[in-house]
């Protein structure tokens, strides 16, 4: 573990499921952090950022709320990098208009550095299949399509790509440093005993429930302190630029509950489910993160370090598990 005293940073949303993993990576590594919560004194929100290495020393956590106009100026003030990381659920003009609260605040301090947004691989994937020709390896060059989001009603999409884009637009007319993380679906350990929503998700999968994983379908996977790391390594590489998809593996939901249900035999998770969407074959490239010296866990460990925090959480039972041991 690294523990050099460095700057003061920022990281939005410090309680949510991958920020408090940021916070966790950001500590070790010897960075003062203010992080943003919307209540401070909620225990059963922040407890366990408490409990990290280096925060009762490095970690001052402060209240801000997207919805409030300025509400981030004095904390992005004191601070030379930001982390924006908080995301309002799906409504469409606080996603947008919460990330430009941000960005205004970010504009004042000019001796910031440089702000890194968590974006999401659901900015460049979601489109009509005529743009997806078979086996395409979408890159940071991709963007959804909003028509077809539409149709299909996937507001989280819609949002986060109305979001990043208006981002990028206002940190080009303000000359601020910006570059944004686009992670597809994170797994891994829980640090809150409180289930995001997509932690949520993955326990419902262990418990034998479909509905969601079927009609994700094709999807990125990647682990959540790979998502932290990287979000550290963007902020301290000065050539790093614009935006980079962060991914492990794409599986149809099919692969992965054949590997899932042969690794953990003894939770009910089917050994095959319908690909709803019909044969879907993109990838995603992460060249270019690569080439900035990242390496991405593999989905077995992901799953295997989820179960294990969920276990350790009371989610699921300690007799219950028992892995397929193929290494
Ligand atoms: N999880 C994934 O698979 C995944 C994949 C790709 C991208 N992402 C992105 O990663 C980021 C974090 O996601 P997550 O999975 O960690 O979600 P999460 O656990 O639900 O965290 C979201 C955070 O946003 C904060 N927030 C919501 N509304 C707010 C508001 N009005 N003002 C201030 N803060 C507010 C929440 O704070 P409170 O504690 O106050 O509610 C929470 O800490 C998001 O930008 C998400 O789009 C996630």
């Amino acid at each position: 573990m690294e523990n050099t005293t460095k700057g003061k940073v920022c990281v939005t949303g410090a309680s949510g499921y991958v920020a408090s993993w940021l916070v966790k990576r950001l500590l070790e590594s010897g960075y003062h952090v203010l992080g943003t919560v919307r209540d401070p004194g909620n225990h059963k929100k922040v407890g366990h950022l408490w409990n990290l290495a280096g925060a009762k020393e490095r970690l001052k956590l402060v209240r801000a709320d997207l919805l409030e106009e300025g509400s981030f100026d004095d904390v992005v003030m004191a601070c030379e990098g930001v982390f924006h990381t908080a995301s309002p659920a799906t409504v469409l003009d606080s996603a947008i208009n919460g990330t430009l609260n941000v960005l205004r605040s970010c504009k004042k301090n000019p001796s910031l550095k440089r702000v890194v947004l968590t974006s999401s691989s659901s900015t460049v994937r979601l489109k009509d299949e005529s743009d997806l020709p078979p086996n395409v390896l979408l890159d940071e060059t991709s963007w959804s399509s909003m028509e077809f989001c539409e149709s299909l009603q996937i507001w989280y999409a819609i949002a986060k790509t109305l979001a990043e884009k208006a981002a990028w637009e206002f940190a080009k007319e303000n000359g601020i440093d910006l570059v944004a993380v686009l992670p597809t679906f994170v797994v891994g350990p829980n640090l809150s005993h409180e289930l995001s929503p997509t932690t949520t998700d993955v326990l419902g999968l262990f418990q034998g429930e479909t509905t969601k994983f079927t009609m994700y379908g094709r999807m990125g996977y990647v682990h959540i302190d790979d998502v932290a790391s990287c979000h550290i390594l963007l902020y301290e590489t000065p050539r790093a630029a614009g935006r980079y998809i962060c991914n492990s593996a794409v599986l149809d939901v099919n692969e992965l509950v054949t590997l899932l249900a042969r690794r953990f035999p003894s939770y009910p998770i089917p050994k095959s489910l319908p690909c709803v969407y019909g044969e879907q074959t993109y990838g995603f490239s992460t060249a270019k993160v690569r080439e900035l010296g990242m390496k991405f866990r593999d989905v077995e460990e992901m799953f295997d370090d989820a179960v294990d925090s969920l276990r350790a959480h009371g989610y699921l039972l300690n007799s219950e598990w028992s892995k397929f041991d193929d290494d």
